[in-house]
């Protein structure tokens, strides 16, 4: 059976939104604290090591309870259930959508035209982590009888993305390889990265999908050619591996049978790093945190599926997000993590999010009359502060924002983590509570300014009433960074479903592909 095909907003819940959306208009966070002192703990769930704080939003219990009846109307728990068993919801391209099946580890079948795709995961994970102890203890050797020193990954968007973010997120937990990421077909990218290595000690990853894409098949077969300058064809096999679908492009590319890793078309590229997509994770941090790492996002898997829908994380960050998308027309989302290490999630969530629910016809193919995707964008804290937050602050878009937070941090300087904390916290607090007209005055009044007061006032106020999610792990893990990935996938997921969108195909980036190779034809 397909998902539930109807029209949000003819659904009686959005009715009811749209009349409690009325209600709301005077609505104020700091009235709403004020009057409620357990509203934290009131809009707050906790998973294990994660809390999920969305109480800094405007909303009652009455604007969840009915964000929650459209989720039932539009039979959200079906879809979920469809979505984990393998029904083929990516209806476009008549294919499932699998990526939960990567990390799961119950004994249960899925089955993918009728063939239970379990055991081929199986037999790609222990494949993966034979590859990658050998490759780690120095046991493969290069064509000198070299150990490896370096990885190189070749690809772009899901193929590159999610291995990147993650490898540079985990870089606390990685060994002694060092690892690259080539994408962009600006041959300057690949120059760089040439200058960097050696070819008797560098392992390259080639990542493709589909095997056709004209960045990575461009940086591939340059960094051959480069390699074949000092060795041999018979050498290629020590050197290049690749994770695609496409075992004909493979082939004909030159790489060993031995040396590919499988993908499947029930996998979409922006949720791939599940895969042996993930193959240069395993490679820089070891088997052992890359298992930890889909472990976690089974953990989020089972929450997804399991938890009612009012204390389901994904599904509240999914419907926080359509009342302020359709509601209040908000145009765009925050991602603030609040660590380093975290520096490339935006451009990772940016695919992910932006890829799949950028759509503009509903499931019949009828242009929609609502809004659908939020564009997302952002950057660590406390650097962001200093750039964009202005804008957050005090410009005149609405833009909603989560803050991801990490109770400690990994190498323990107390002092900072402290101060980045203290940050972390204030910023919502300034987005919600913001600064009144009787505190600038109090402020310029001791400050020895008060004859300033008529002049700066208004500068000087906050409205606040901005809305934010606390989002706090307990620690930097490949686990909980699962957890984090797994969470915003199923956002995506639930959202696709409300908006009555197909989430899992990505026909809109064809077009200028194809231009570019006529454009490239023609010259
Ligand atoms: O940009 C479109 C896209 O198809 C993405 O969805 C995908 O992640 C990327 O290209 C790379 O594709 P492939 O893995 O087939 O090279």
């Amino acid at each position: 059976m397909p998902l539930l095909n109807n029209n949000p907003t003819k659904t009686t819940a959005w009715k009811k939104l749209a009349a409690h959306f009325e209600e709301m208009s005077s609505f104020s966070l700091e009235k709403a604290f004020r009057e409620n002192p357990n509203r934290k703990d009131d809009f707050s769930i906790c998973m294990d090591d994660l809390t999920v704080d969305f109480s800094k939003n405007r909303i009652q219990q009455r604007t969840i309870d009915l964000l929650v009846d459209l989720a039932n109307e539009l039979q959200l728990q079906d879809a979920i259930e469809k979505y984990f068993c393998g029904d083929k919801i990516n209806v476009t391209e008549e294919r499932s959508v699998l990526h939960t099946a990567l990390r799961s580890t119950s004994i249960e079948p899925i089955f993918v035209d009728n063939e239970d795709i379990k055991p081929l995961i199986k037999k790609t994970l222990r494949k993966m982590r034979v590859f990658s102890k050998k490759v780690i203890s120095g046991d493969w050797k290069g064509y000198t009888g070299k150990k490896i020193t370096d990885i190189v990954n070749i690809g772009i968007g899901g193929s590159d993305l999610g291995p990147d973010m993650v490898v540079e997120a985990l870089q606390y937990y990685k060994n002694h390889l060092t690892t690259h990421f080539v994408s962009n077909i600006d041959g300057d990218h690949v120059s760089e990265i040439l200058e960097k290595i050696d070819p008797e000690t560098t392992m390259f990853v080639i990542v493709s999908k589909t095997f056709t894409t004209q960045e990575t098949i461009t940086n591939a077969n340059t960094i051959k050619n480069w390699f074949l300058k000092s060795a041999s064809q018979f050498d290629i096999a020590k050197h290049f591996v690749a994770v695609s679908t496409n075992l004909e492009a493979v082939d004909a590319f030159g790489i060993d049978s031995d040396n590919v890793f499988p993908m499947w078309n029930w996998v979409g590229g922006r949720f791939s790093l599940w895969s042996a997509v993930g193959l240069s994770i395993s490679l820089s941090v070891g088997y052992t945190h890359y298992k930890a790492l889909l472990d976690g996002a089974e953990k989020m898997d089972l929450h997804f599926k399991e938890a009612p829908f009012g204390q389901n994380i994904p599904v509240v960050l999914a419907l926080l997000s359509i009342w302020y998308n359709n509601f209040y027309k908000a145009e765009s989302e925050a991602i603030l993590p609040y660590t380093q290490y975290l520096t490339k999630l935006a451009p990772y969530l940016q695919q992910a999010i932006m890829e799949s629910n950028g759509k503009s016809v509903d499931r019949d193919g009828i242009p929609v009359a609502y809004q659908t995707g939020t564009i997302v964008w952002g950057s660590t804290g406390t650097n962001m502060q200093h750039a964009f937050m202005q804008l957050v602050h005090q410009g005149t878009k609405l833009i909603p924002a989560d803050f991801i937070g990490y109770e400690s941090s990994l190498h323990g300087l107390k002092d900072h983590h402290k101060k980045l904390m203290a940050n972390y916290v204030a910023q919502m607090d300034a987005l919600a509570f913001g600064k009144s007209k009787e505190q600038v005055h109090l402020e310029l009044k001791s400050s020895g300014q008060i004859d300033q007061v008529a002049r700066l006032m208004s500068f000087k106020v906050f409205e606040g009433n901005r809305p934010s999610n606390a989002i706090l792990f307990k620690k930097l893990t490949p686990a909980s960074l699962g957890e984090l990935i797994a969470m915003y996938e199923h956002k995506i997921f639930a959202q696709g479903v409300l908006w009555n969108i197909f989430s899992y195909d990505q026909f809109g980036v064809e077009l200028g592909k194809e231009l570019a190779k006529k454009l490239l034809n023609d010259t």
